[in-house]
């Protein structure tokens, strides 16, 4: 079985941030969204793995080559521009020739892996698809599943007004090699009003044209990672299960409560820090707090001040800002101090 990764798309939900770095190489508890996507299907036993991109190939190819391509093989399939996840699908076929194959949408993170699944679809000779579902709060975001009179899926709503159930579909599909017949003939699929090619009116195809798709109620969480909340309680997820930190520095004159982890080359004085919370390499930590549920970069300066739950990116630096910093995303390179002269004021200069 093959894979494939989407790694592109515009975005707009995390502007200003995605207007120059990528959603998918955010990094969550210090670690990029992309690499848990990876991490899931290659510890199902997928070793041909596609990654989509649209514009931004260089900064994917960086990532991926720095960690040795995660020791699986990477194909780079480029889809011109952003429209639709069905499109994703449709640019991937050479790649995927006749194989049967997972496509992961590289901005969701699932707590449960997917071996079993993956070994129960590589050997399933009814079904055509597989599909995953899970309870929401919000089933308007999502593509929703509607059931006929004997529970069997007859449809899939797209971000409905009214959704018929409270479950959403995961972005973690299997598929054979049928589904590249949604793009070809009189009735393949049309972009919707919003000039995509919709994931769900590719089910919806599969399910008119009478292919077989299983779902599967996913246990544990999973997390669209599309917007700023859903980023911070996935790291308040991955940080509270991890229990294997280690502290790689030497620290003075500072408390360390809980869970904490600190990588190498960190300078850490006279400070708090309550766990869980990670903090990548060679960063300075001084006369400061940082609280539960936080992830500070590489190389970022901290000094005189408090940060909860909160992911800061590479190089950035807090400096005596009098609040706390809490629920924020702190872009690369940033720069908050405060000004002592007025007006008083947080600035990101
Ligand atoms: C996309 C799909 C939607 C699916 C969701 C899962 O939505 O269109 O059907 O439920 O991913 O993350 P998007 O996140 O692009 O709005």
């Amino acid at each position: 079985m093959k894979a494939i990764i989407t790694a592109g798309g515009k975005g707009t939900r995390l502007r200003p941030l995605t207007f120059t770095n990528n959603k998918h190489l955010i990094p969550i508890a210090n670690k990029p969204i992309l690499e848990y996507a990876i991490d899931t299907i290659k510890n199902a036993g997928i070793e041909d793995i596609g990654i989509i991109y649209n514009d931004n190939l260089q900064e994917l190819k960086d990532f991926i080559e720095q960690n040795n391509n995660f020791g699986v093989n990477i194909t780079y399939i480029h889809q011109l521009s952003p429209i639709g996840l069905a499109d994703c699908v449709r640019v991937s076929k050479d790649f995927i020739k006749d194989s049967k194959f997972i496509m992961f949408l590289g901005d969701n993170m699932l707590a449960s892996d997917i071996k079993d699944l993956k070994e129960s679809f590589e050997k399933d000779t009814v079904n055509h698809s597989y599909l995953l579902l899970t309870k929401v709060d919000d089933p308007q975001r999502f593509g929703v599943p509607i059931f006929g009179k004997n529970k069997e899926l007859i449809g899939i709503e797209e971000k409905p007004k009214n959704p018929k159930t409270d479950l959403a579909v995961v972005g973690i599909y299997f598929y054979d090699h049928h589904v590249f017949e949604a793009f070809e003939g009189k009735d393949k699929i049309t972009p919707s009003k919003r000039g995509e090619l919709e994931i769900s009116d590719l089910h919806q195809y599969l399910i008119d044209h009478g292919y077989k798709i299983n779902t599967y109620n996913v246990t544990g969480w999973w997390k669209d990672t599309g917007k700023i909340n859903d980023l911070l309680l996935a790291q308040r997820l991955i940080l509270e299960k991890h229990h294997k930190f280690k502290i790689e520095s030497p620290i003075k004159d500072t408390v360390i409560e809980g869970d904490v982890e600190i990588k190498k080359g960190c300078r850490i004085e006279n400070s708090f820090i309550r766990g869980p919370a990670t903090i990548g390499a060679n960063s300075e930590i001084i006369s400061s707090y940082i609280g539960p549920f936080s992830s500070i970069g590489n190389e970022c300066v901290v000094t005189g001040s408090e940060i909860e739950n909160s992911i800061i990116l590479d190089y950035s630096s807090i400096i005596d800002v009098g609040y706390r910093i809490d629920s924020s995303l702190v872009g690369k390179n940033s720069r908050i101090t405060k000004k002592n002269r007025v007006p008083k004021s947080l600035s990101t200069k």
